[in-house]
């Protein structure tokens, strides 16, 4: 069949099996010819690891430096006859190819992260590939739901207290929308706490304790975000940052656990980057649109690959000691909130409106990242040829 980009509102629809190859190759050939990790983890297990920064971390973990072997828990659909399949599924697939054709071990589990059940086939994993332990534990999930023991949880991203009015950029149609958000209830509030906050990456790090499978030194890290003022009142003011409070919280007593395997963990704040994730955000679309502008014409735009590569080489391994702020955070978002590129940005997007974000901000490289996020947009695959979608059944795992 040939597949085409069918983008619904902000969310994609269908992924290029070529194109998710070509991402995950051009992020490993980064990863490559960067600064090379250190004495860094051999057996690193990923929650979250088919896309975004868990994907980033994974290859950068097993290409950059480190030549590390991975586990990596997704929700990812394959191909069926209801559809081509996510692109993570592909990223997967073409993932495990690589680390293997480099000697490496790749295992990927399709699962529910939240569930007891997935908890223990990783647990499994590790006793089968990696002796019983790991030595890094990357927690990237980024979800709508949790089911546990018969509950169901719906995260939302929605303001605190008072409405806030902010506009997405609309991928589909490249329309710009403005939209008012109604607060959260406090129900919402927790259901998104429960969702995106600490409580099952502590869940991961007990299960892994009582299993025996942390190995000496070994850390975890899971990623925030705080951003600028312009995005206080939809994320650090909103449900999301209040997860995210959450999961800062559990670093400490997590910190405190692992110090008992000589090891640490921390809460690691990122830049803003497009992701399935982020594309979602309401009022987050002008916003990441305007910092690429700016943050390409400064030279200090980054993308996932290049945020992990530079988390592991400067601030996790390769250092005396983990480098934090005075909120035990880990900060990789210092270029975006360089002072000098706020006071641009926050200019630029005073000038934005429905009629000129196309010409004043960076829309095109906004649309280009989510378009390659589901493997479309690449020059050197061609769009027009047929793929075989049946040689992708089964076959990621
Ligand atoms: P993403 O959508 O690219 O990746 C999310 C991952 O979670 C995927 O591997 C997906 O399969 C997995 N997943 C979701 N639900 C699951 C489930 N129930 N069971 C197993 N796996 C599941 O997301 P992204 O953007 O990389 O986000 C990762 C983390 O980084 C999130 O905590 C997010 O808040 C944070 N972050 C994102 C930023 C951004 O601008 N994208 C900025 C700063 C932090």
């Amino acid at each position: 069949m040939i597949i085409k980009s069918v983008i619904d509102g902000v969310v994609a629809r269908t992924a290029h099996p070529l194109g998710c190859k070509e991402a995950v190759r051009q992020q490993i050939e980064y990863a490559e010819s960067s600064q090379q990790i250190v004495d860094g983890p051999m057996r690193v297990l990923i929650i979250g690891g088919s896309s975004g920064f868990g994907l980033a971390s994974r290859i950068a973990l097993t290409f950059g430096g480190s030549k590390a072997d991975t586990i990596s828990v997704s929700f990812e659909k394959g191909p069926s006859e209801k559809g081509v399949g996510t692109a993570g599924y592909y990223n997967n697939h073409y993932f495990k190819k690589f680390a293997e054709q480099a000697g490496r071990t790749a295992i990927n589990i399709q699962g529910d992260a939240f569930s007891p059940e997935t908890k223990a086939q990783v647990v499994e994993a590790i006793e089968t590939y990696f002796e019983g332990e790991v030595d890094l534990i990357v927690y990237s999930l980024a979800s709508g739901i949790r089911h546990d023991s018969g509950n169901v949880w719906r995260s939302v991203i929605k303001p605190i207290g008072e409405p806030v009015s902010g506009s997405t950029l609309v991928l589909e149609n490249d329309q710009w929308q403005d939209s008012t958000l109604t607060p959260a209830s406090a129900e919402e509030v927790d259901a998104t706490v429960k969702v995106m906050g600490g409580e099952d990456w502590e869940a991961w790090i007990d299960a892994l304790i009582n299993s025996e499978s942390i190995g000496s030194g070994c850390k975890t890290i899971a990623f925030s975000y705080i951003g600028p003022c312009a995005t206080h009142p939809i994320y650090l003011e909103g449900t999301l940052g209040a997860a995210k409070a959450d999961l800062h919280q559990t670093s400490h007593s997590l910190n405190l656990k692992l110090a008992n395997f000589d090891g640490g963990a921390y809460a690691t704040v990122c830049k803003a980057l497009v992701t399935k994730a982020s594309a979602y955000i309401p009022g987050f679309s002008p916003y990441i649109a305007a910092l690429f502008k700016v943050m390409k014409e400064q030279g200090t735009h980054e993308g996932c690959i290049e945020q992990m590569q530079r988390l592991f080489t400067t601030k996790l391994y390769n250092v005396d000691h983990v480098p934090v702020d005075n909120e035990r955070l880990i900060r990789i978002d210092n270029f975006e909130l360089d002072p000098e590129t706020q006071k641009e940005v926050t200019a630029l997007l005073a000038q934005l409106n429905e009629s000129n974000f196309m010409q004043l901000a960076d829309y095109e490289g906004f649309k280009r990242e989510f378009l390659n996020l589901n493997g479309f947009g690449f020059d050197n695959v061609d769009y027009t040829k047929k793929v075989d979608i049946d040689n992708y059944i089964s076959k990621s795992l």
